[in-house]
Parts: C-alpha cells; sequence; structure tokens
C-alpha cells in the first residue's frame, strides 16, 4: 500500500506536487538541497491552500491538515522509508540521471520511481537505476493544484504493475491521466511548445504585437493564456530547453527554435519568474 511519498525538487513544479499528495492525504517527505527553497516551498504551499480555502473549494481545516503531513529534508537518506517517489527538480538530464542512480540505492526495493520531466526519455532515466520495471513518467501540470491532467509516460521497461499502482495514484489525486508512449515531449509538449514556437515567430517575423497574437489565440480559440503569456508563465528557459528536445530528438526542422526565443533566453528575459519576458511583471 502507497502512504509515503518522496518528492525531490521545491521549485514551483515539486511544490505543487507535495500540496496535492498532501492534500489527499499522503504523508510526503519534500526533499530539496536548499533549506531555502525548502523554506520557500512550504509558504508557497500554505498561500496556496489558503487561496483554496478561502474560494470555499477546501475546508479550512486541511489546510493545516496538509501542512502537518508534509515534512521537509535536506538529507536524501530520509526518503528511504517511502513508498513511491516523484522527482521534480531542474530539466538538466546528467542532474537527473545522477540523482535516479543515488535514489535507487537509497530507497527501499518495492518502492516506485516516477520523473515529472517534461521531455527527458523515461527509458533512459530508468537504464540509471537497477529497477527499470519500477520507473515510470509522471508529468504534472502547472499550476498543480489546479490542472486536471497527469501524463503518465511508459518506459520501455516499465511493468504493468507500475503502470496500474501509478494510475491509481493519480485518480486518488482527482485528476486524468492521459497515457503517452515514452517519445519527445510525449502528448502535450510535443502539441504545445510548436505552437508557442509558432506564436514567437509570428513577433519575429513582425505578424502582430505581443498582445494582438495573444488575443487571437485566446479569445480566438478560447484558451485560458495566450500563448505568449504562457510562455512566460512555464518559464521561456524550460520553453526553450523543450523544443530543443523536440529538435534534436526527431532532427525535422519544424521543431527549430525560433531565434528570437533564444535570443531572450540568453538575455535573461526568462518569463514571469525573472519579472521580464514577453511582459514585464514589476
Ligand atoms: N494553487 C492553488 N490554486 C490556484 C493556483 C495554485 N498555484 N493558481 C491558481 N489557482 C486557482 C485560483 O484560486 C482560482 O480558483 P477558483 O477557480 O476556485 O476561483 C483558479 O485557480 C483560477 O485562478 P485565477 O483566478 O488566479 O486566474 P485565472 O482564471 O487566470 O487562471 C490559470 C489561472 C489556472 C493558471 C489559467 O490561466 C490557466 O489554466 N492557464 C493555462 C495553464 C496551462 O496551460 N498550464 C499548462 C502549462 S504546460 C505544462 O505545465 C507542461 C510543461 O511541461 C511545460
Amino acid at each position: 500500500m502507497i502512504t509515503t511519498i518522496a518528492v525531490l525538487g521545491a521549485g514551483q513544479m515539486g511544490n505543487g506536487i507535495a500540496h496535492v499528495f498532501g492534500q489527499c492525504g499522503y504523508q510526503v517527505l519534500l526533499y530539496d538541497i536548499s533549506d531555502k527553497q525548502l523554506t520557500k516551498a512550504l509558504t508557497s504551499i500554505e498561500n496556496n491552500l489558503q487561496r483554496q480555502a478561502k474560494k470555499g473549494s477546501i475546508p479550512l481545516e486541511l489546510v493545516s491538515q496538509t501542512m502537518e503531513r508534509i515534512t521537509t529534508t535536506v538529507q536524501m537518506q530520509e526518503l528511504a522509508r517511502a513508498d513511491f517517489a516523484v522527482e521534480a527538480v531542474t530539466e538538466i538530464e546528467a542532474l537527473k540521471l545522477e540523482l535516479f542512480r543515488q535514489l535507487d540505492r537509497i530507497i527501499k526495493p518495492d518502492a516506485y520511481l516516477a520523473s515529472n520531466t517534461s521531455s527527458i526519455p523515461i527509458t533512459r532515466i530508468a537504464a540509471a537505476t537497477c529497477r527499470p520495471e519500477k520507473v515510470i513518467g509522471m508529468h504534472f501540470m502547472n499550476p498543480v493544484p489546479v490542472m486536471g491532467l497527469v501524463e503518465v509516460i511508459r518506459g520501455h521497461a516499465t511493468s504493468d504493475e507500475t503502470f496500474q499502482v501509478t494510475s491509481e495514484l493519480v485518480e486518488k489525486l482527482g485528476k486524468e491521466l492521459a497515457v503517452s508512449q515514452d517519445y519527445p515531449g510525449f502528448i502535450v509538449n510535443r502539441i504545445l511548445i510548436p505552437m508557442i514556437n509558432e506564436a514567437i515567430f509570428a513577433l519575429y517575423e513582425g505578424i502582430a504585437s505581443v498582445e494582438d497574437i495573444d488575443k487571437g489565440m485566446k479569445l480566438g480559440t478560447n484558451q485560458p493564456m495566450g500563448p505568449l503569456t504562457l510562455a512566460d508563465f512555464i518559464g521561456l528557459d524550460t520553453v526553450l530547453a523543450i523544443a530543443n528536445v523536440l529538435y534534436d530528438g526527431f532532427k525535422d526542422p519544424k521543431y527549430r527554435p525560433c531565434p528570437l526565443l533564444v535570443k531572450m533566453v540568453n538575455a535573461g528575459h526568462l518569463g514571469k519568474k525573472a519579472g521580464k519576458g514577453f511582459y514585464s511583471y514589476p
């Protein structure tokens, strides 16, 4: 039975993942190398829970109950007792592979290991461990507490049992799953990132202004955010990293990242988190 979840990485995705597991009754061990990041994550989780309680979407007492279920640590050793781990560290392949190697040595042998990667092959991550059949992709969408989908990616060696356990967890979180084979970008990013990249090309080629491109797609196709706003929200460095994964993975020029996207990332205009992207966030 799965009762304790380890979450590795306390950034935007990691704190959202810890939030939803805690809210749904699981004991959560939230790990990061930085104490400061863990403190920041706990503040975000509490603020987001308060926001949900204020709106009446969760009872007020669930705020403190959820917070009590989340324990933070900078010692990976403490994840040993977890039944299921979800990794959500920065999208750097070497970092993820090393983390899975370490986790595989530490965590109990029957535990399952999931990665929230948006783009790195699950099969490659699984091959870094001695339990590839217990490794799976669990790709949450941002903001995690709000979005109803988790993409579940089966690596080459992922067992039916691991898939079953993961599917049940997604359902317990009250979310839907979309199942993808392990190819670059999976489902969502394979379609979303080329759309955002095309919006950036439209700007680059002087087709329209930032505002009109976003208005066109937001009001014209009923999306909650225009593609350039969404790019700022995701982070332009992440958009570029995923675009490069598609480009390298398929060797097809249709996935080439727009030069303007590359230039903005070089300038450090990474979107909302940097205070500046296609829009300014004072
Ligand atoms: N935690 C908890 N609740 C949150 C939240 C958070 N972090 N962020 C927003 N909310 C809640 C708000 O309280 C509000 O609740 P009610 O509906 O009960 O009122 C609701 O979400 C809507 O929020 P807002 O009113 O503040 O703002 P909004 O209506 O503009 O919605 C949004 C914000 C939910 C982010 C919406 O704009 C949206 O859905 N945008 C698209 C997001 C998207 O496409 N995400 C996927 C990105 S791709 C990805 O994640 C994959 C990848 O690998 C890159």
